[in-house]
């Protein structure tokens, strides 16, 4: 009862909605420079926020929020593989329903920007799409492949059944939508970029069309079907200048403006400067552009959804992304300071914003807790497959989740185990921990110590997110990929036992709790006991934890729990850490690295040996113009090699440290070399606690990140090596400086492509 009064008074508070809801016939056109609304220029000022990243029992209050903050339109995407998790089965209904949560929006008065995908990136879960695409593993993705255009047509069919009577058309909110995601990044197929256009229009889509692409691959990504938008974090009028270069008239919009950044498990929680993005958004106010804030309410990837960058970085379960509205709702310093910007710049139409909404109540409770355990490596799983070599979980027929692998081990054999786990395994020998594989280093090998007698072999392997970016997505198969060798013998005759995410086998495995807690009120479980696995909260698995942060604990939303009793199953890889208490906060922990709880080894970067580099041939010497500009450097000669160094002597602004936001490469003919096999082979410093300095940052595709030298090495040279995983014939690269600020942009600098490397010892 008392459960049912809460949550009431919480929908109460939701509900009592200033807003004028969207009602009657509206017009909504592209002007030659802005956007036109009923006959009136109207900028569009747009909070990106995903429905799919937020219960829907809060769509409205999170709706209400950023409204309040100013925004006059959501940005919605849609995640394909949410709406498709199995092929042919089509989901749209309670959390899956984005038409009501276009009704919600129309209701509290605000717009809708569409962008259905079929690819969305979002750090979601393979970029939205459905792991079953990968079944077949020569599938082309993103292109005119049968096999891929196939399904992705029957997708958007099924989302034109939903949304094409959602347009301001037909007297709906939906303003406009986006086809594909950043396609420029991705290749040039102009004609299955063109594709989109007349099937949009065949299935009744008939509002603007538009794609979005970062500044630097507008060019790469336009097709004139469509309105182009560009996306950004910083730098804007260098992004609108290339906007203009390709698409010289009609309304100017920023598609994706980033007001910080998402977290990668082990890496620093990113922030960003509340005065940076008032002058950026004030920019584009002054200068009469439409904007979208990703994320304006991030929420959170629950259960399985998270996705992963380039080489491997998986990312939280948190998208709080510090964004304006935060990952529970609430306002934030940068929501007042939007708020107050915003109401400089009214359009004709608009209204006063409302005031914000009355937050969701939060709750801190401390649970003595007795769990009951059920131990993965007894369970009996969904089912269990036989086959000679080891199967892919796409070949098992199942997506997420994890599977244990079984086979014998011959008497007296012993060595190095070598495979390729995907993504985290967790090897026993006998029933006893022998070692871990870890995509991260990647660390393909556990040594085996020989024995007279046969033993039983076994292997957990957990799926982390597949790639949501970059050609890397094609390497999106999950499980044991290929053989597994002992000694470089394969190791044949195996069972897997399937603990499917979305099937059944997962229900109730590792310790159980039963806590008391007040229904309708959020809360953040303290996961400082554990250290890796997942957690399931009344039947809600509510994501992914890990000890090494940067978060450390994970929203629980109050609509999901009772008032009085409540089951919470933590699942942990490790180990079955089986507490006496369970913590629960009234606040979030974000930002807290404990790398020295990193089960493996802790890793530290290889350094090359001290004045090496500097006595190899060089592939070019120079010096890199002023500015965020990219710059491409053409050798003289192509050079053949597996590494390539920069090695930095100067900057242009004095200050001792190196940045480099993205490093590519280009063979001998101009093509660009795909960072598919890419590592970081060894740096000489990165920052890593005052802010994600990490040098993969420099080969994951996205211009927003970057690498930094170590804040304390303030001291020349500093360098950054690439492995690139087999030799390449290197005929120059691209040096993309540090988007955000002067320092580390650097000014003199040597190339090197080398055939092998001398490390420190
Ligand atoms: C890109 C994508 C978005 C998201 C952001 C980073 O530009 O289009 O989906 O991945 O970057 O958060």
């Amino acid at each position: 009862m008392k459960k049912i009064i809460s949550t009431l008074m919480v929908l109460a508070a939701i509900g009592t909605s200033q807003a004028v809801p969207i009602t009657g016939t509206h017009t909504f056109e592209l002007g030659d420079d802005a956007f036109i609304l009923d006959g009136k220029p109207f900028i569009i000022r747009c909070a990106e926020m995903h429905f799919a990243r937020v219960p829907p029992e809060y769509w409205r209050h999170r709706i209400q929020m950023v409204k309040a903050c100013g925004f006059n339109a959501v940005c919605a995407y849609m995640f394909w593989n949410y709406h498709e998790p199995r092929e042919g089965e089509f989901l749209f209904d309670g959390d899956r329903d984005i038409k009501r949560f276009c009704e919600i929006a129309q209701e509290e008065g605000m717009w809708v920007v569409l962008r259905p995908g079929p690819y969305t990136c979002a750090e979601w879960e393979f970029g939205g799409l459905p792991w079953w695409l990968m079944k077949d593993p020569t599938i082309k993705l993103r292109s005119l492949d049968p096999k891929y255009i196939g399904p992705a047509t029957r997708y958007l069919t099924e989302v034109a059944k939903q949304l094409v009577g959602q347009q301001i058309t037909h007297g709906g909110n939906i303003l406009m939508v986006q086809c594909e995601n950043e396609y420029g990044f991705w290749g040039n197929d102009k004609e299955y970029m063109r594709s989109y256009y007349p099937l949009m229009r065949k299935l009744g889509f008939d509002v603007p069309l538009f794609c979005c692409n970062p500044a630097y691959a507008l060019k790469k990504g336009y097709c004139e079907e469509y309105l182009p938008v560009v996306n950004f974090g910083a730098n804007p009028e260098n992004a609108f200048n290339k906007l203009k270069e390709i698409h010289p008239t009609g309304p100017r919009m920023c598609g994706e403006y980033y007001p910080a950044w998402f977290d990668s498990w082990g890496e620093r929680h990113n922030v960003k400067s509340t005065r940076v993005c008032i002058d950026t958004l004030d920019w584009m106010l002054a200068h009469g552009c439409s904007f979208s804030v990703y994320m304006a309410h991030g929420g959170t990837s629950f259960g399985w959804w998270a996705g992963c960058n380039a080489p491997f970085r998986p990312q939280t379960s948190s998208y709080d992304y510090e964004a304006p509205v935060n990952e529970s709702g609430k306002v934030t310093r940068k929501f007042f300071a939007m708020r107050d910007l915003f109401a400089k710049y009214p359009n004709a139409v608009d209204t006063k914003f409302p005031e914000p909404a009355a937050p969701i109540p939060t709750q801190a409770a401390v649970c003595k807790v007795t769990p009951e355990y059920c131990d993965i490596w007894t369970a009996k799983g969904d089912r269990t497959l036989k086959s000679e070599h080891p199967m892919t979980f796409e070949s098992a027929d199942f997506g997420y989740g994890y599977a244990i692998y079984r086979t014998t081990l011959p008497a007296g054999a012993g060595g190095e185990m070598k495979a390729d786990v995907r993504d985290l395994g967790v090897v026993k020998v006998d029933g006893e921990v022998m070692g871990y594989f870890d995509r991260r280093y990647p660390k393909d090998y556990v040594r085996i110590a020989p024995a007279k007698k046969a033993r039983k072999l076994e292997i957990l392997v957990e799926q982390m997110g597949r790639y949501n970016f970059g050609q890397i997505m094609q390497q999106s198969n999950k499980g044991i990929i290929g053989e597994v060798r002992l000694a470089g013998v394969p190791l044949t005759g195996w069972t897997m036992t399937v603990f499917d995410l979305m099937g059944e086998g997962m229900k109730g495995i590792g310790a159980n709790y039963t806590v008391t807690l007040e229904g309708g009120k959020d809360t953040f479980l303290d996961m400082h006991d554990f250290k890796r696995g997942m957690v399931c909260v009344n039947g809600h698995w509510i994501g992914r934890y890990w000890a090494i942060g940067p978060t450390q604990t994970m929203y629980v939303p109050g609509c999901w729990l009772n008032d009085g009793k409540n089951t919470v199953q933590v699942f942990d890889v490790i180990g079955n850490q089986e507490v006496k208490e369970l913590k629960f906060l009234d606040a979030p922990i974000l930002a807290e690295n404990r790398s020295d709880l990193d089960y493996y080894e802790v890793h530290t970067r290889p350094k090359l040996e001290y004045g090496w580099l500097v006595k190899q041939p060089r592939a070019y010497e120079g010096a890199f113009k002023k500015g965020p500009e990219a710059q491409i450097i053409k050798f003289e000669k192509p050079v053949k090699g597996q590494y390539f160094a920069i090695r930095a002597t100067s900057t242009h602004n004095g200050k001792p440290f190196a940045a480099c936001s993205e490093l590519d490469l280009f063979d001998d003919k101009g093509k660009n070399i795909p960072h598919s096999d890419w590592s970081i082979a060894a740096v000489s410093s990165e920052e890593r606690s005052g802010e994600d300095g990490s040098a993969e940052n420099a080969v994951d595709g996205q211009i927003a990140n970057h690498w930094h030298s170590s804040w304390d090495m303030e001291k020349f040279p500093h360098y950054i090596v690439i492995d690139l995983g087999k030799v390449e014939n290197v005929g120059g690269f691209k040096w993309t400086p540090r988007q955000t600020g002067e320092n580390g942009r650097v000014k003199n600098f040597e190339a090197y492509v080398l055939p092998e490397l001398k490390l420190a010892k």
